[in-house]
């Protein structure tokens, strides 16, 4: 059956990708399994960008095919920010919640639109040329003044998806895997992925 490493550590993402590919004849690992390779570095400046850099990185040490996931949350008021800086704007989850709450009561801005943003890529090493495989996908929505609900990760408590009332850590996995940036993505890469090694 196809192996395909899913390159990443964070168990949020992990779970979302499983979930969404629990149905399809492949067998998933993930960078928790290989332990030896080492951070990933992300100096792109684009979120497909760091996808591809991580996808190929993964790719090259286990010659596996690769999938990468690069997302992160842009708000209006902030230019974009976090953006690809999402990971980084805090140690904790929490840390970096409150600093985006407070950045945004610093501009004294009721305008509070944000979305979500996921690029994905699959790298399939193959001789003499890997073989890439790439999508994106958004989500709108905007940012709440406290955080709200358990699930999820990330600034999932504070993120109003539109249309919806409850922020996806109070809508769940389930519902949030059929409207989020990360499901968009998957849902425009699986049928490459299928087409590319004839899955049934
Ligand atoms: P990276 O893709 O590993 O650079 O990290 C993306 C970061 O963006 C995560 O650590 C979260 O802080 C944030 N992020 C990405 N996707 C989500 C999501 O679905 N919910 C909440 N936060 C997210």
């Amino acid at each position: 059956m196809l192996k395909i490493v899913i390159a990443t550590r964070n168990a949020g993402k992990l779970k979302e990708i499983s979930e969404k590919l629990k149905d399809y004849p492949v067998v998933l690992v993930s960078l928790l399994d290989y332990p030896q390779i080492p951070e990933i570095e992300e100096k792109g400046t684009t979120f497909s960008e760091n996808a591809f850099l991580k996808a190929s990185t993964v790719s090259h040490y286990t010659n596996l095919p690769a999938l990468a996931d690069d997302s992160g949350l842009e708000i209006d008021c902030l230019d974009g920010k976090p953006g690809i800086y999402s990971s980084r704007w805090g140690k904790t989850d929490e840390e970096r919640i409150e600093k985006v709450l407070k950045a945004i009561q610093e501009t004294r801005n009721k305008e509070r639109k944000a979305r979500f943003v996921c690029a994905m890529c699959l790298v399939i090493p193959k001789y003499p040329e890997n073989r890439t495989l790439t999508s994106e996908g958004f989500c709108y929505g905007k940012i709440t003044n406290f955080p709200q609900g358990d699930a999820g990760f990330g600034y999932d408590p504070i993120f109003m998806p539109d249309g919806y009332n409850l922020t996806f850590s109070q809508l769940g996995v389930e519902i949030k895997n059929k409207i989020s940036h990360r499901a968009k993505a998957l849902d425009e890469i699986l049928p490459q992925i299928i087409a590319y090694f004839q899955l049934k």
